[in-house]
């Protein structure tokens, strides 16, 4: 009979098997998801800061589309609308993550900055559009120290969309 090969394994002690257990079976006591992947609280607080501030941005751009006044860019009046939806949908995949992960998503916004005229709305979203790239790869960074690929993929796909709305701001500051 062919012997089992335990070599390769990561060693872990029975210390650390029975606080596991104790704490998915917490989570389970309370109704929440019990998760098979384990991600560092570092990790989860930057998760958390990324809903804040796509929760701010989608609030933001929407008030934006909304008082958006003048001819100047007009063009790009209804594209707010819609990044403002992407970014409530990013809210959405990462608050659903992070719940997975055992962590309860933040409802508080980021401080929103609405503006007032065009340049002043757009210089903000540029700011912020950068901060965001920033953090979600720092996500995506340590999500991969963690092992934890799902994460880093949610993000890598999140992130594309951001260096677009970047794009698009930047595209229209240009033009103004
Ligand atoms: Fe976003
Ligand atoms: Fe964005």
């Amino acid at each position: 009979m062919k012997s089992i090969q335990h070599g390769d394994r990561p060693k872990v002690s029975v210390k650390d098997l029975v606080e596991q257990a104790k704490d998915l079976s917490k989570r389970a006591q309370a109704g929440a998801p019990t998760p098979a992947t384990k991600v560092s609280d570092e990790l989860l607080e930057m998760m958390n800061q990324a809903i804040s501030m796509e929760i701010q941005v989608s609030i933001q751009y929407m008030w934006q589309h909304v008082t958006w006044s003048g001819i100047k860019g007009y063009a790009f009046h209804a594209a707010l609308k819609d990044i403002a939806i992407e970014e409530m949908k990013h809210a959405e995949a990462i608050a659903e993550r992070l719940w997975y992960l055992g962590e309860t998503p933040s409802t508080e916004p980021t401080p929103i900055y609405v503006g007032e005229g065009l340049r002043d709305m757009l210089q903000q979203n540029d700011k912020d559009e950068r901060a965001t790239i920033e953090l979600y790869k720092r996500i995506i960074r340590q999500a991969m120290e963690e092992q934890d690929e799902t994460t880093a993929q949610l993000f890598r796909e999140i992130l594309v969309d951001e260096e677009e709305h970047h794009d698009s701001f930047i595209s229209v500051l240009e033009a103004i």
